[in-house]
């Protein structure tokens, strides 16, 4: 992997020369958090809610952090890239033990990790796969640990899907890397926050935007067979904008392709947040 303009402990340099501690606890533990920001027509899309829900998953695990040194490492990985289009990954680890151990020193350093891409956001139509949510009771925190997610996700793309919804006792949860909202007898409706689901940037992002122009809307408690009864289903991630589902394998359906609330939602969004590109 070459001329990736990459960042790694404050210094700017490209991915390939970035060498890692196999101490490290991002590396053993998964001990790390992150963050996926989006720009686009080289501006950014809702920067500080991203650094404020950084700060709020370092906090979530006592992982004291530079977030002011982290913003602008963001923003000088984004002005150095001449990229128009694309996202930074930034992710933070409590820092490298002198041993594995579960339970960590006081005095660790703080590792931070991002890069730079080029990302085209066009929408794109997905086919899913529902299955059943396997993750921990904290997936409010936008930790590395994701194996439920890589699990899960590994097994829709063995099965040709290109993303799951998950549910955890039949209450729809959200996405493997993405937020769920469906519509209802004309009602948009989307799983409220809790601490078994991300709060999304994006899903905050298209609620307001929705609120503004008045659309029937409602957040709140859902069971798999509301999802199974939708006029439309759509994805929402900071990478995916939102994306409609056009499949849900092995499970009848009802979605309308060309449904007018949709559509709506696309136009809105795009109009707030891509310059109506
Ligand atoms: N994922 N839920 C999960 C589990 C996610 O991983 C993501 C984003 C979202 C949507 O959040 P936002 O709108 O703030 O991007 C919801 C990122 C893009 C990723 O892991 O690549």
């Amino acid at each position: 992997m070459e001329n990736i303009c990459a960042v790694f402990n404050g210094e700017f340099k490209d991915i390939s020369e970035i060498k890692i501690s196999p101490l490290s606890r991002a590396y053993t533990f998964s001990d790390s958090v992150y963050e996926v920001i989006p720009f686009y027509n080289e501006s950014i899309i809702a920067f500080d809610k991203h650094i404020k829900r950084l700060k709020r998953s370092c906090s979530s695990l006592n992982i004291e952090a530079d977030i002011e040194k982290s913003s602008k490492e963001i923003l000088d990985l984004i002005s150095s890239s001449n990229l128009q289009n694309g996202y930074v990954y930034y992710q933070i680890s409590r820092g490298v033990d002198n041993l594995r151990s579960h339970m960590y020193s006081d005095d660790l350093e703080v590792e931070s990790f991002g890069y730079v891409v080029e990302h085209s956001f066009e929408s794109k139509n997905l086919k899913v796969l529902i299955c059943d949510d396997i993750r921990w009771k904290r997936c409010d925190i936008k930790s590395t640990s994701l194996l439920g997610n890589v699990m899960n996700m590994n097994n829709a793309k063995n099965k040709k899907c290109d993303e799951i919804i998950m549910h955890k006792n039949n209450e729809i949860t959200e996405g493997g890397a993405s937020n769920v909202f469906f519509v209802m007898n004309k009602k948009i409706c989307t799983p409220s926050l809790s601490s078994n689901i991300l709060p999304g940037i994006t899903r905050e992002l298209l609620i307001k935007e929705i609120k503004k122009n008045g659309m029937l809307f409602e957040e709140g408690r859902y069971p798999v067979e509301n999802l199974l009864g939708a006029e439309s289903i759509w994805l929402t991630s900071s990478t995916k904008g939102l994306a409609q589902v056009n499949e849900i394998i092995d499970q009848e359906n009802k979605i309308e392709l060309d449904n007018e609330i949709f559509k709506k939602c696309e136009r809105i969004f795009k109009d707030a947040f891509l310059g109506g590109g």
